[in-house]
């Protein structure tokens, strides 16, 4: 790699191996998107071609109209002739001393059907909605792929999610039968999950739920409601036709944190996610027939639908799922297993390089990391210094980094370097990706020039992959994302600015929303859950930076009558556990008495938040009530 002016480039021997090795990519895709998106789909298998590329009816859009496709043929059927033994996917347990699982393309086919054919027997048909709530087991991979072979709408639960939470998704979608599992490790613990379930499956229109056997631990049984995955495949054939999908059919749903605390069911259709799913996964990570890929996102959130199962399967290559955390038994998990199986490409988020960047010395200089060629992050602004720290010490200064921006709602990469082209910038997410729009505004709606900071949008004709809307809720979709500019801007609700390359660096969200760890958390969210607790008259919950997560939830609540501190913190974060789960403990919980307002009753998070960071205050004449500054810094700090 070269370094010039702070701007890496990729080494001769990747360029020239890339299936994009230079920029005519760009103007190729910029100078008709509509077309360039139209041939590239002619590298996926449709039973039927499509008619017409992209129709706009804003804010509705069509991509690959009239087509007519199933993924799973393009996943599964089609690695049959020259892939039917290669190994498509490694499970990695968590306790060490348990083996792996290897399935080949045959395997995961023939394991694919035969779930197929049994959700079909116990009545679910296109259009239905099935939850899937799984740790990081094969059999995750295998029930998304088997709704998908049939045409039913999988609804992935992140399994560290609560039951309250998983019931929420259930009851949105209506979800008639749930795939789950009777437990899982977790940092030497198991658990139970299964007991999740039979608290959030109460109140929904769940009728089955299909257990997976995994961790053997004591769970309580509903006989004719739940039903052993063992023994609803044993009979089945291990052949079943794909459903014949359009390509608007919806393929799944995912539940994501909107403003002010509200839930959006992300619809994501069948062709257009497809296409953008298998073309950027090639381009973005240069797949190839011999690459190990591991992407460490857990299926629950978008990383790991796209990247952690469609897009390598797409691509017909190795990919490897892990059920633990990559720092358990010890912090040198995840680089043992990169060691282990020889992992060509990896792609995680700031927040686990930041985790593995505190054990710096010892990881670093003990493993060679030979096998690595391209790097990949996700989900959060990388700084500087992390940027450098993964590219030297774990890509040793040799593997393109490739940090790439996304969001549930595109389905896919639409900003990043192209590991064959570059340039690669620390902090900089790089270009928008071939055939896409982007544009920078202003608040009235103007493109901003170089280096000015605004709000990030994309513009017609969009993704094939963006969502086509909020499962049975029109009015949410315009509003989240078609009002601040009109219905044909998509508004990404993101700050950001471009260099003079047209590299755009990612600044953070404009709206309520944060991210803990890479989850997408609505400080709204969390102000609901909290206020639900009978001694809490207000609160106000807002991010703050944090050296590993890049943000966490701090709490300032006033009570109605005196508790002790400690008694609110634990009640208080076990309503949050209740609520959403584990990932969002608050890093500060602040009892107050009186929040900094403004006159019209307007609650001034921002004040709060500085007093916290000590950064200057600013203007403070638009408060009622500014007498409550003295206090709430004395609160924070003795912390008490
Ligand atoms: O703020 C951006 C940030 O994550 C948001 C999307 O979150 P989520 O839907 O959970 O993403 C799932 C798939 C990535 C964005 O609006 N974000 C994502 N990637 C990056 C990023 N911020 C900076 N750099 C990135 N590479």
């Amino acid at each position: 790699m070269l370094k010039k002016n702070k701007l890496y480039y990729p080494g001769k021997e990747l360029k020239n191996k890339a299936w994009v090795k230079n920029n005519s990519i760009y103007i190729k895709g910029g100078k008709n998107p509509i077309k360039f998106w139209g041939e590239l789909a002619k590298e996926i298998l449709w039973f039927k071609s499509p008619k017409k590329t992209f129709i706009h009816q804003p804010p509705y859009f069509k991509w690959f109209v009239g087509g007519k496709l199933n993924i799973t043929q393009n996943a599964l059927d089609r690695n049959l002739k020259e892939r039917k033994n290669k190994v498509a996917l490694i499970w990695e347990p968590e306790p060490l001393e348990e083996q792996s699982r290897i399935l080949t393309y045959y395997d995961l086919y023939r394991e694919v059907n035969r779930l197929a054919n049994a959700l079909k027997r116990l009545g679910v048909k296109k259009g239905d909605r099935v939850g899937i709530y799984l740790p990081m087991l094969p059999e995750v991979v295998i029930s998304m792929l088997a709704c998908a072979r049939i045409g039913a709408i999988h609804i992935v639960v992140f399994s560290a999610f609560s039951s309250a939470a998983l019931k929420i998704r259930l009851q949105d979608t209506k979800a008639e039968m749930l795939i789950t599992a009777d437990g899982y490790y977790r940092r030497g613990k198991i658990i139970n999950l299964k007991q999740s379930v039979d608290k959030g499956i109460k109140g929904t229109k769940v009728k089955k739920v299909i257990v997976v056997k995994r961790a053997g631990n004591k769970i309580s049984w509903k006989k004719n409601r739940d039903l052993w995955w063992k023994d609803i495949i044993e009979k089945e054939k291990d052949e079943c036709k794909p459903e014949v999908m359009d390509s608007e059919d919806t393929l799944f749903i995912l539940t994501e944190s909107g403003t002010a605390g509200q839930y959006l069911q992300i619809l994501h259709t069948t062709g257009g996610y497809t296409v953008q799913a298998y073309i950027t996964g090639k381009w973005v990570f240069d797949f190839k027939d011999e690459d190990i890929f591991w992407c460490m996102a857990d299926v629950g959130w978008a990383t790991g639908h796209t990247y952690g199962v469609y897009s390598p399967l797409l691509n017909g290559v190795t990919f490897l799922i892990f059920e633990g955390a990559p720092d358990w038994p010890n912090p040198h998990r995840w680089a043992q297993i990169i060691e282990k199986y020889g992992v060509t490409t990896f792609y995680t988020a700031p927040t686990a390089i930041r985790m593995f960047e505190k054990y710096n010395g010892k990881i670093s200089k003990k493993y060679k990391f030979e096998s690595l060629q391209i790097l990949g992050s996700v989900g959060e602004p990388i700084n500087e210094a992390t940027w450098h720290w993964y590219f030297q010490k774990v890509g040793k200064g040799r593997c393109p980094l490739v940090d790439t921006w996304w969001q549930t709602e595109t389905g896919g990469i639409l900003i990043t370097s192209l590991p064959g082209v570059g340039p690669f910038k620390p902090a900089f997410t790089g270009l928008p990706f071939p055939g896409i729009k982007f544009d920078i505004l202003d608040e009235k709606g103007n493109s901003l020039p170089v280096n000015k900071e605004g709000n990030l949008v994309i513009l017609p004709p969009f993704a094939p992959g963006l969502l086509r809307g909020i499962y049975k809720s029109p009015k949410k979709y315009k509003k989240t994302y078609w009002s601040q500019y009109g219905n044909k801007i998509y508004f990404t609700s993101d700050v950001a600015y471009k260099d003079k390359n047209g590299l755009i660096r990612i600044v953070g969200r404009v709206d309520d929303v944060i991210k803990v760890a890479g989850h997408r958390i609505s400080t709204g969210e969390l102000e609901n859950i909290l206020s639900k607790h009978s001694n809490v008259i207000e609160c106000a919950v807002m991010g703050v930076p944090h050296e590993i997560k890049g943000e966490v939830p701090i709490v300032f609540v006033v009570l109605k009558k005196k508790m002790s501190l400690e008694k609110v913190k634990k009640e208080l974060i076990k309503k949050i556990r209740e609520e959403i789960g584990p990932i969002v403990k608050p890093k500060e919980i602040y009892l107050v008495e009186d929040l900094p307002k403004t006159r019209s009753g307007k609650i001034m998070r921002r004040i709060l938040k500085r007093l916290f960071t000590g950064e200057p205050l600013g203007d403070l004449s638009v408060l009622a009530n500014p007498e409550c500054i003295d206090e709430i810094r004395k609160r924070i700090l003795s912390k008490a």
